[in-house]
């Protein structure tokens, strides 16, 4: 959370810094702020609330320097207060300092400085940052010879004294020819290369219209930009040799195109990215083996030893001797996770476990051989699914020292930190997700638990080859079935949406692999229309929930035929008993079946184990237009930020 960036060139740095901010202000939207240093002194604005208040701001004033950094804020020490934005300074101005992470010693820090004469102006953990900069600038005594530069030395003495995760970004006026960045832990920072110009940012959609050429700081790195180029060093001191990579993302990924917001343009996305994710991880000339082909329900086909159908480019050794999985995430990745366990059991046979990342932390699991351990993250930045992996890592470094560590990341962002930490990834390739809440990453993600429960069966033999191929021919159709959808429903679904302006509380229903779906459609409609909205397993409905309801509160039963169907069906009536206005997300054909929902939301028939990539469009369609008629800021909803980055 929160986006930092940093330029130093021959261009007005306030612009380009507001433009980078405009990128990454999906990372926190609550305060901004600037600081640029001109003629040896620093020039900053600060403002409370989204960056076109900072924007505005910036309008008035006249900040033509050619370096300078910025930050846009979530909230963690400090309301979000125009006294709490970032850039924050030491006593004289003379240095500043914009961070995202956490500084978890702060308050010894600060009291500490404060014994020693220092004032604070804002109740944040960063402010210590530019104090201890001023603390080692100004003692002759604490300066080291042989360092790039004074600035780099005080950088460098003062994030070895910081606990915590951290990303920061540092100018000062005295020293008026470089930015000092640095990073600890789990706080993405990148530096872009330009043409006698550098940058850094958060993340790299602040820097691709200035820059393909990119290299990610990693953990426990500090590094100086001047107008000459950028040495990299470890925090130990030692000069490292790194060489940018070149993206492929282009500037217009992050545009909106005709759409209304990102949400709806990544919504309209899907059936093109489910597309391309199966095209890259299935064998196009894979054909099944004629002589395996026939089969009967007592004579299935025998399993092949030939190539799997599926080429996910995953080490051999993740899965030999396989016992069982864990799969750690969060929030939607935990959803998708969720729905991963259903397959894995089902079709590969694998005992799994799925965990909230922020919970197992702190209650891991009793360690197990031949665990192969799973972490979900769209963005792979997120602090809590990186720390239980960091967890596992070592419990497995520790426990089993001859035999792999079984770690798999699942991610739509392979550059990220969740790329640097796990030897295995799967890519998810939906491109660059802006809106907050999660969409076309979220079905890539089932894709990709497809993909690899199919590759665990075909493995270890546990289904049959004609039923891979089954599923297979199921999947490759699915891009088409989501269109239909979009093209028959969306403006269908924009217009039921007006009958809940007023509604207050949800209830999503489903059962089987499709309860996930029900717990997904309601994080979706809480999160950024704010109605309250409860995802359940159908069955349980009768448990206590059932209490909830009354003529106010909308039911949403995903009934898909299949194994759970007339228990869902069943389940359903009990909430229309209960005066429950019931809408039936189901196929067309079985309307006459169906015919107790008040509102119906048709999807595409298809077999039930592929049916929450369906299912989970018209939940999605109906949360965006709900949130979009009550004229809500759909893709940066309050309180949220899309990169979960503090604990
Ligand atoms: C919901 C949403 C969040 C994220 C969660 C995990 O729409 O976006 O619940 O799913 O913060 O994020 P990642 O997948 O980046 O770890």
């Amino acid at each position: 959370m929160c986006g930092i960036v940093g330029y130093i060139g021959t261009q007005t740095a306030s612009e380009i810094l507001m433009a980078g901010l405009e990128k990454l202000e999906y990372r926190g939207y609550d305060s901004a702020g600037l600081a640029t240093v001109f003629d040896h002194q620093i020039y900053s604005i600060r403002a409370k609330g989204k960056l076109y208040n900072l924007r505005n701001k910036l309008a008035q004033i006249d900040m033509p320097a050619p370096i300078g950094i910025g930050h846009t804020r979530w909230a963690t020490h400090g309301k979000p207060e125009e006294h709490n934005a970032h850039p924050h300074f030491d006593s004289q101005q003379r240095v500043a300092v914009v961070q995202n992470g956490i500084i978890e010693n702060y308050r010894e820090l600060k009291d500490a400085l404060k014994a020693k004469g220092h004032t604070f102006t804002s109740e944040t953990d960063t402010e210590v940052i530019p104090h201890l900069i001023e603390e080692v600038l100004a003692d002759p005594r604490a300066q080291r010879p042989f360092t790039p530069s004074p600035l780099f030395d005080a950088v460098h003495q003062v994030v070895n004294r910081l606990k915590g995760a951290f990303a920061i970004a540092v100018i000062s006026a005295d020293h008026p020819n470089e930015i000092v960045i640095a990073r600890q832990g789990a706080a993405p920072l990148c530096i872009g290369f330009g043409q006698g110009e550098f940058f850094c940012a958060s993340d790299t959609p602040a820097l691709v219209s200035h820059t393909q050429a990119v290299l990610h700081l990693e953990s426990h790195e500090i590094a100086r930009l001047t107008h000459l180029g950028v040495e990299i060093y470890s925090f130990a001191g030692e000069r490292l040799n790194k060489i940018p990579r070149i993206l492929e993302v282009s500037a217009s990924l992050v545009d909106k195109h005709t759409f209304k917001h990102f949400m709806l343009k990544e919504i309209h996305e899907q059936p093109g990215v489910v597309r391309d994710c199966l095209q890259a991880y299935l064998r196009s000339d894979w054909e099944l083996e004629p002589a395996l082909a026939k089969t009967d329900a007592l004579h299935p086909a025998p399993i092949s030893s030939g190539q799997s159908p599926i080429q996910l480019g995953l080490d051999a050794a993740l899965y030999d001797n396989l016992a069982q999985v864990q799969i750690f995430a969060c929030g939607t990745s935990w959803h998708a996770s969720l729905i991963g366990k259903y397959l894995l059991e089902q079709l590969a046979d694998l005992p799994t476990v799925v965990q909230y990342a922020s919970e197992a932390r702190y209650a891991p699991a009793p360690w197990r051989p031949n665990t192969l351990t799973i972490g979900v993250t769209q963005s792979g930045e997120t602090a809590d699914t990186l720390a239980a992996l960091t967890m596992e890592l070592q419990r497995s470094q520790r426990e089993a020292a001859q035999s792999p560590v079984r770690l798999l990341g699942i991610t739509n962002r392979s550059e990220s930190s969740l790329g640097q930490l796990v030897p295995n990834l799967i890519d998810t390739r939906a491109g660059l997700e802006v809106g907050v809440a999660a969409t076309k990453t979220f079905v890539t993600q089932l894709i990709a638990f497809y993909l690899l429960a199919l590759d665990l069966a075909w493995k270890r033999r546990t289904l049959p080859q004609d039923r891979i191929q089954e599923i297979i021919n199921g999947l490759r159709q699915l891009p088409g079935k989501i269109e239909l959808i979009l093209n028959t429903q969306g403006e269908k679904i924009e217009e039921f949406a007006r009958e809940f302006n007023e509604t207050q509380d949800f209830i999503f229903l489903g059962r089987g692999i499709n309860f996930p779906i029900a717990l997904e459609g309601a994080l979706k409609l809480k999160e950024i229309s704010y109605i309250h909205a409860e995802g359940y397993p159908a069955g349980e409905m009768k448990h206590g929930p059932i209490a909830l309801l009354d003529e106010k509160v909308p039911v949403v039963a995903i009934a898909t035929p299949g194994s759970v169907y007339e228990k869902v069906l069943s389940n359903a009536q009990e909430a229309k008993a209960r005066d429950a206005r019931l809408i039936g997300i189901t196929p067309k054909e079985f309307s006459a079946e169906t015919d107790i929902f008040d509102d119906l939301l048709p999807v595409p028939l298809v077999e039930e184990l592929l049916s929450p990539i369906l299912n989970v469009i018209p939940l999605q369609l109906l949360s965006y237009y709900i949130a979009a008629h009550r004229g809500l800021d759909v893709d940066q909803p309050r309180n949220l930020a899309k990169s979960v980055t503090v604990e």
